[in-house]
């Protein structure tokens, strides 16, 4: 394990340097690696040898993104995949057997609630919820069967925060895993490890790209647990591209210092409109308004760079708060140096169960902007016209 600075390991930690002296890492564009004969072949499939054979099974870019992001969250070992959801479908997948049974926050991405609700029940596997607001609740969910808990702080699109120790103490006393995705705090903001957490997820297509280009997922923690998603996604293919894992890793020396001003940013955004009069409510983890502001400031350096408000006039309200927007973007990702304004309860969210949504905080006239790089004040200003 490192023992290096965050700024430091996500800068220096590099695949070999080639035989052409190059300063920045290449790019391994290559399916295959080759062998110096049988022996060398045999060996290396039997894995006597620790290299790279095929780039579905690992790549130099892929083990460099991999190596970084282990470093970043203190973890001994991790795979990269495709997509965020790839690496949550593989983690699942790899640690659910037919008969199981899932805890998981209700206030989850609607992807990964798809998963649990479509495509689960079908493999015999249960899942149940504790609502943010209930996490005492928890206990009383767990069944002989329960293999993990599994949640998101921040959760998204509600901005709550979950107390990931308080949720490890629960999984130490039930023998039980401890799952969390990370994607909106990234590894410099808050590292679940530390608080108890077996495996940490990652979306690599918000904060940690950081500009809309490419599509990654990664799955960092315990070795032992790693080793088996790792075998399970050398045979079913969800494996990240080299040349997406070669822009990530470039983007991850820069995350300390994006997120810095991400957040930064966020925070303003958050304090204006929490004086505006149009404005019902703001959430956002370092605000002393939000309800879990001493666990947010337990476990993360910063707020994260996402804020939810509710505007006035409810899906009405919302809607034509969006159609005002004249700077920021209309779009469905985050983290990106742009910032994006979306209606939850309009689109992500339209056809969810009202309690569902009430549940997951969720009311018809939120907004959630992902704060971006512009000026702040600039920012501002495009909310302000939309909210006048
Ligand atoms: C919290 C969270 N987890 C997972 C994902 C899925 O990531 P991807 O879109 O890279 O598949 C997202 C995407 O928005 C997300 O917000």
């Amino acid at each position: 394990m490192s023992h290096k600075k965050f700024e430091t390991d996500a800068i220096r930690t590099q695949s070999e340097r080639s035989q052409f002296s190059e300063h920045s890492v290449p790019l391994y564009l290559t399916s295959g690696f080759v062998f110096d004969d049988a022996e060398d072949m045999r060996a290396s499939f039997a894995e006597e040898k620790q290299r790279d054979l095929y780039s579905r099974y690992s790549n130099p870019n892929v083990n460099e993104f991999v190596d970084k992001v282990c470093a970043m969250e203190g973890a001994e070992a991790g795979f990269a995949f495709a997509s965020g959801m790839a690496a949550v479908f593989s983690t699942f997948a790899t640690l659910l057997d037919a008969g199981d049974h899932v805890v998981s926050c209700s206030s989850v991405f609607g992807a990964t609630h798809g998963l649990f609700t479509k495509y689960f029940p079908k493999w015999n596997i249960e899942c149940s919820y504790f609502s943010i607001n209930d996490v005492e609740a928890i206990e009383d969910l767990i069944q002989p069967n329960t293999k993990f808990i599994y949640a998101e702080t921040p959760t998204n699109p509600g901005v709550d925060v979950l107390d990931m120790e308080a949720l490890s103490a629960i999984c130490k006393k039930h023998d039980l895993l401890l799952v969390i995705d990370n994607c909106f705090a990234t590894p410099y903001l808050q590292n679940p490890i530390k608080f108890g957490a077996d495996l940490v997820i990652h979306s690599a297509t918000k904060l940690m790209d950081g500009q809309g280009r490419v599509l990654g997922g990664v799955t960092v923690g315990r070795a032992d647990l790693i080793r088996e998603i790792y075998l399970f996604s050398r045979l079913t293919g969800p494996a990240m591209s080299p040349f997406n894992a070669w822009v990530l890793s470039k983007s991850l020396e820069t995350l300390a210092i994006r997120v810095e001003k991400h957040c930064e940013n966020a925070l303003k955004l958050a304090e204006y409109l929490q004086a505006h009069p149009k404005v019902k409510w703001v959430k956002y983890p370092f605000l002393k308004s939000h309800p879990k502001y001493d666990i947010a400031k337990k476990q993360m350096k910063l707020g994260g760079n996402i804020v939810a408000f509710e505007v006035e006039g409810g899906l009405d309200g919302g809607r034509t708060f969006l159609n005002a927007i004249k700077m920021c973007s209309l779009s469905a990702n985050l983290g990106d140096t742009r910032t994006i304004v979306t209606h939850p309860a309009s689109t992500t969210h339209a056809k969810v169960e009202p309690e569902v949504k009430a549940a997951a905080g969720i009311t018809n006239g939120m907004v959630r902007v992902s704060v971006g790089l512009e000026h702040v004040d600039d920012i501002i200003t495009d909310l302000e016209q939309a909210l006048g």
